[in-house]
């Protein structure tokens, strides 16, 4: 999301002090200096090898340098920058459309029609608002499986065809509109995916039961008055996925469906996350009170978000639920890898101006906790990122063992609970936006950080003020993700791409394949008031290529595959920004507004994706 939620800070010291004492020290000139003597002294060491410190050297495919052609991970033709109201895609590629927003779950289901006018008919349907998702293969198929997939908005415009619900019941649409949906798909054998009817399809919504479970769980702040039950899961952006077979997915700008009928105060702990009187403008609050800051009965109703949620596609009897070890913020993300001795970690961020980057690392190997019957992501410790001015960085644990946080909090629910305001007291270093995360297979864990154009004064790690093109971080952990120790670069600034052919602003979407192909994904402006689109790197030769860019006014977002990588799924969100005078995509249908929908992507000699 990018439109409704970028004017806000929240972080009460968003330059804080270590960037004070950087400034102060070395002057913002000496600041930026530094970060580029860093990056070469980590490049000499570091396990991606041979970049500049802004990242690449190649210009689309004829600046490419692979180390030999056979070897070349990235071998497609290029696009150029994308305008207008159609898609475009590399010559060598193909592309589908599956699962617009509205298609029904089953073949007996109620058939898309807009205006949305039924809560029961579009929960019924997949939603709006398609970002992060993975493909989990039934029985390993590359053929068939069930997708899980994140909605994570729709502006009130685009579904009900009017500003602002008039009812319960178009605050009903609109919750059945967000959520998440769990639908089977199928290959037709040519290029083409369908849904097929399976007893797991079904849709997770805002009002449907969830549990806690972690720390948190059964904590006085996450009980009501009113005595209602934990339910749903809301503004899901990005996504993980754990070698159990479960889905991650992560709530994010929650705090924007949250508003005031009158006479409430935002607490510390609710002005750290955002609250306000009108939210982003959902006015959902005035239909249900669950939503009402100002209901008594419902206080800590806002508290129930924020968190990472775990679902098993294959288990629709099981209960979403919201691990709470892994700390509540506004999460966009979940990039889980296995680190030493089976340790499950987690690394997230934190998607707020001058918010932060998490890691949790499980407590022991997490097949012996499954063996045990314990979650891996219900017992560990959660960290909090400060990258320091030398390239090197400090994990700094969030728990009561720490005497600071100890001194502020009553409980490690209560911290968890507070997870922003715990890492504000520790001296996290404030980012431009962390969006996605994600692990190559050589351990490097990448980051983008998005934009910021707020930021006055930069640090080591954020170095641009302002920094409205955003960039991209890396970072190794010491003993194999477990340790508390990290060297870091900058991978690449935004801004260093713009002429190079593949240029591209605003990163978000990121995901590393098995072979270490990085794949790219933009939400906001690009060079030229071009279209958001999707590049692929190879960080070790530098060769970046555009494969796919969207319509006007869309997002790029969520990646998945299928197991021989030769499927890839993406989404085109918020075409046009839901405005039919833009674009009518992916239907062109005069009858239908642009739906967000799922893109496939197969090569058409049958490749890897990416190559
Ligand atoms: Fe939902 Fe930060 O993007
Ligand atoms: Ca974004
Ligand atoms: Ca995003």
């Amino acid at each position: 999301m990018s439109q409704l939620s970028d004017d806000e800070i929240t972080n009460p010291e968003p330059e804080n002090t270590f960037e004070q004492v950087v400034s102060r020290r070395f002057g913002r000139r000496a600041m930026l200096g530094g970060t580029l003597a860093t990056a070469t002294a980590f490049l000499a060491s570091g396990p991606a090898g041979a970049l500049t410190s802004t990242g690449f050297q190649g210009k689309g495919k004829s600046g490419g340098r692979p180390r030999n052609p056979k070897a070349a991970l990235i071998d497609f033709d290029a696009i150029p920058l994308n305008f207008g109201d159609r898609p475009a895609i590399s010559p060598d590629y193909n592309y589908s459309i599956v699962i617009p927003w509205g298609t029904p779950l089953d073949s007996s289901g109620p058939a898309f029609s807009w205006p949305v006018t039924s809560a029961a008919a579009q929960e019924a349907q997949v939603g709006i608002g398609h970002d992060g998702m993975w493909f989990f293969p039934d029985g390993g198929s590359n053929d068939a499986g069930w997708l899980c997939i994140n909605h994570e908005f729709g502006r009130t415009s685009h579904v009900l065809g009017k500003p602002l619900p008039e009812s319960l019941e178009d605050v009903r649409i609109m919750q059945a509109a967000h959520g998440n949906s769990v639908v089977k798909i199928g290959h037709n054998g040519d290029g083409t995916w369908d849904v097929i009817d399976d007893a797991a399809n079904r849709r997770i919504t805002v009002n449907t039961p969830v549990q806690f479970s972690g720390p948190a769980a059964g904590s006085p702040l996450l009980e009501n008055a009113a005595g209602n039950g934990p339910a749903g899961t809301l503004n899901n952006c990005a996504n993980g996925y754990t070698p159990w077979g479960t889905y991650l997915t992560c709530e994010e700008n929650f705090n924007g469906y949250f508003g005031s009928t009158g006479g409430w105060t935002a607490s510390e702990e609710q002005a750290r996350y955002g609250f306000s009187d009108e939210g982003f403008g959902y006015a959902w609050h005035e239909f249900d009170p669950r939503f009402d800051l100002a209901a008594g009965d419902y206080a800590n109703e806002g508290n129930r978000f924020g968190w990472i949620v775990e679902y098993d596609p294959e288990a629709p009897d099981q209960p979403a639920t919201k691990r709470t070890a892994l700390g509540r913020v506004k999460h966009e993300g979940c990039a889980l890898t296995i680190g030493r001795g089976g340790r499950a970690v987690a690394y997230m961020g934190d998607d707020q101006r001058f918010d932060y980057i998490y890691k949790f690392v499980s407590e022991k190997n997490h097949v012996s906790m499954l063996a045990r019957g314990q979650s891996p992501l219900d017992h560990g410790v959660l960290y909090v990122a400060r990258f320091d001015d030398d390239g090197t960085g400090q994990w700094l644990e969030l728990s009561m063992d720490v005497p600071a946080l100890a001194a502020r909090f009553e409980s490690q629910a209560e911290l968890l609970i507070y997870t922003r305001i715990a890492a504000d007291i520790v001296g996290a270093t404030p980012m431009d936006r962390p969006e996605w995360t994600t692990v190559a297979p050589d351990g490097t864990v990448y980051c983008t950080l998005t934009n910021n154009s707020r930021r006055t004064e930069g640090n080591a790690a954020n170095p641009l003020a302002p920094n409205p093109n955003g960039h991209i971080i890396r970072w190794t952990d010491a003993d194999n993700h477990v340790g508390t120790t990290f060297e870091w670069d900058i991978f690449i600034f935004a801004d260093d791409t713009v002429g190079t052919g593949y240029d591209f602003g605003s990163a978000d979407g990121l995901w590393a394949d098995p072979y270490g192909r990085l794949f790219i994904q933009t939400d906001g402006a690009q060079p030229e008031g071009a279209n958001d689109q999707m590049v692929v790197a190879d960080p070790e030769t530098g060769d970046i290529r555009r494969i796919f860019a969207g319509v006007e006014r869309c997002e790029i977002t969520g990646i998945a595959v299928t197991p021989d990588q030769r499927t890839m799924f993406i989404n085109v969100q918020h075409p046009g920004n839901g405005d039919p005078e833009l674009t009518r995509f992916p239907d062109y249908d005069a009858s239908l507004p642009p739906r967000d929908c799922t893109v496939v992507l197969t090569r058409k000699d049958g490749g890897v994706i990416g190559s």
